[in-house]
């Protein structure tokens, strides 16, 4: 992920504004289905005032400073069409959701390519995921939702990287990032969250057995504890990951906590009661860690202190999300879950003073406006209204099985020789049909020209 500096949370304004401001929250009664669809809306709207990608002469889905964060946009806008029925933007998701996609149907757009973390571009995999399980309807023309989600597995996978660490994914793809010298909880958790939502749509072993495969390894790191289920930020190659760096963010408990939920709800026999343990524990430790002030969902690592980035205005939206989906997966998690978003989704609302017009703070659980506004505060406050929408749907991400009808290719993305700078390492294909595996060469050339472009222009 590109890590951006702090940003203007117009502090000098907040006082004044607060003064003249009149206390117009988003009005949320948490108990009614409309009022919650109500609020969605709102914040909606508002959220998609950032939004210029369907505007003559703009890219659709193109965020060019915040690539990644193209992501979590769509994913509110397929759980807001999901959960309340409302089309109203439907086409501008459809078409920036498939234009970012690149030539060659995995997220690594040529614009954008040459400076991507793994994890920026597994959003865009699990953005195409939910599309598929949402049953969105595969463009006419173009890639289908699913072959997208598989197009980023199959890049990820031939990343996997073996030379420090016994394993694991590193956080940038490019040897010339700094990043490139850490593993990180967001792209092993969010590849093992991929990983096992394919294995679940598609029944295809392969998926399942990568799945494991990551679990295995994250639990073998610093990165994820299966004892005290503490989630770490990241890991150093340096050192062969002795050490972690252990900032605590939600989404990294989130991710790994969806990835077993389905895991869960997928596997039979004995294998699930040791996913009911991994579920239970993450998310035990979700709840009690971030879920501080009033049952109220906050990343403390950086709200008390106003010093979050946009990155991290996003984090406890997706999180919310991906806690709703849990309980849908894992029934046995349904209520106290719900219970932490209700409180949440509460307390979001009160957030959304701001302007008078449905503008949403960050920090949630001082329950009123705290003068930050932008695309991630709406994107956050929006997930976590549609998030407490499974109290009246639980309709479940669909499989190949149940109703989902996008398109499988096994294959997609394995043409693409500019995603990755390492040789493949071993892939057994026994279970994937389709075209064989290409060898993606280390183009030093290429690489070194791109790293020109980057620092020298
Ligand atoms: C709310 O008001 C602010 C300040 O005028 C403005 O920047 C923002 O675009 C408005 N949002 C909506 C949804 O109208
Ligand atoms: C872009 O989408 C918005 C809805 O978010 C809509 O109001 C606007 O008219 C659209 N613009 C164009 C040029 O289609
Ligand atoms: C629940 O949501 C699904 C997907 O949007 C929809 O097809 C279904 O009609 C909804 N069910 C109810 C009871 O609202
Ligand atoms: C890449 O940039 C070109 C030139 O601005 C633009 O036409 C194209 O749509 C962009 N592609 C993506 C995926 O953003
Ligand atoms: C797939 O399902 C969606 C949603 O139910 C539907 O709109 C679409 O027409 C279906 N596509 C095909 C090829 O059956
Ligand atoms: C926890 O992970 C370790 C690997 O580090 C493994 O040996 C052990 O069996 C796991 N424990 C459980 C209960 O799954
Ligand atoms: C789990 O059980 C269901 C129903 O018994 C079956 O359809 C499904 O294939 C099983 N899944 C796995 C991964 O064995
Ligand atoms: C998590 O587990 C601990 C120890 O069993 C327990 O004291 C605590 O109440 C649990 N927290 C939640 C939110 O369930
Ligand atoms: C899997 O999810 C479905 C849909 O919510 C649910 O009905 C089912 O009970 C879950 N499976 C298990 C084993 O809990």
């Amino acid at each position: 992920m590109h890590l951006l500096e702090g940003r203007c949370p117009f502090r000098g304004t907040v006082a004044i504004l607060l003064l003249v401001s009149v206390a117009h929250a988003i009005d949320l009664d948490i108990s009614s289905e409309q009022s919650i669809k109500d609020a969605a809306s709102t914040s909606t709207y508002a959220m998609m005032k950032y939004y210029y990608g369907n505007e003559t002469g703009q890219i659709p889905g193109a965020f060019p400073d915040k690539w990644w964060e193209g992501a979590p946009l769509f994913l509110a806008l397929l759980e807001y069409w999901h959960f309340t029925g409302d089309t109203t933007y439907n086409e501008e998701l459809s078409v920036g959701l498939q234009w970012q996609s690149g030539t060659d149907g995995d997220y690594m757009p040529s614009n954008y390519s040459s400076y991507l973390g793994n994890d920026d571009q597994m959003f865009w995999g699990l953005a195409a995921m939910t599309a598929a399980e949402f049953s969105f309807p595969d463009r006419s023309t173009g890639f289908s939702w699913l072959s997208l989600a598989q197009g980023v597995f199959n890049t990820q996978i031939k990343r996997w990287d073996t030379s420090s660490c016994g394993g694991g994914l590193r956080w940038q793809i490019w040897p010339y990032q700094s990043g490139y010298a850490m593993k990180n909880a967001i792209s092993n958790g969010g590849l093992f969250q991929l990983s096992a939502r394919l294995a679940r749509y598609t029944a295809d072993a392969i998926y399942l057995q990568w799945a494991n495969k990551i679990w295995d390894w994250s639990v073998s790191s610093p990165l994820l504890s299966n004892s005290t289920w503490n989630v770490a930020d990241s890991t150093d190659v340096d050192n062969d990951c002795a050490t972690q760096g252990n900032s605590q963010w939600t989404y990294n408990y989130g991710t790994y906590l969806m990835g077993a939920a389905y895991m869960y709800n997928y596997t039979n026999g004995t294998t699930q009661s040791q996913w009911l343990t991994a579920v239970n524990g993450l998310l035990n430790a979700t709840l009690d860690k971030f879920f501080i002030t009033g049952g109220i969902i906050e990343d403390y690592y950086c709200e008390p202190a106003e010093n979050c980035n946009n990155n991290e205005i996003l984090f406890k939206g997706l999180t919310s999300s991906w806690l709703a989906t849990t309980a849908l997966l894992v029934p046995s998690t349904f209520d106290s879950i719900l219970a932490k978003l209700q409180t949440s989704g509460q307390a979001a609302a009160a957030s959304c003073t701001g302007h008078s017009n449905g503008t949403c703070g960050v920090q949630w659980y001082k329950s009123t406006w705290d003068g930050w506004m932008g695309m991630e505060e709406q994107i956050s406050a929006t997930k976590v209204f549609t998030a407490n929408l499974i109290n009246f749907n639980k309709t479940a991400p669909v499989t190949s099985t149940t109703g989902g009808n996008s398109t499988s290719n096994p294959a997609a993305g394995e043409d693409d020789t500019t995603a990755s700078s390492q040789k493949t390492t071993t892939i057994t294909t026994a279970d994937r049909a389709g075209a064989g595996i290409v060898t993606a060469v280390f183009v030093a050339g290429w690489i070194g020209l791109m790293s020109f472009m980057m620092f020298g222009g």
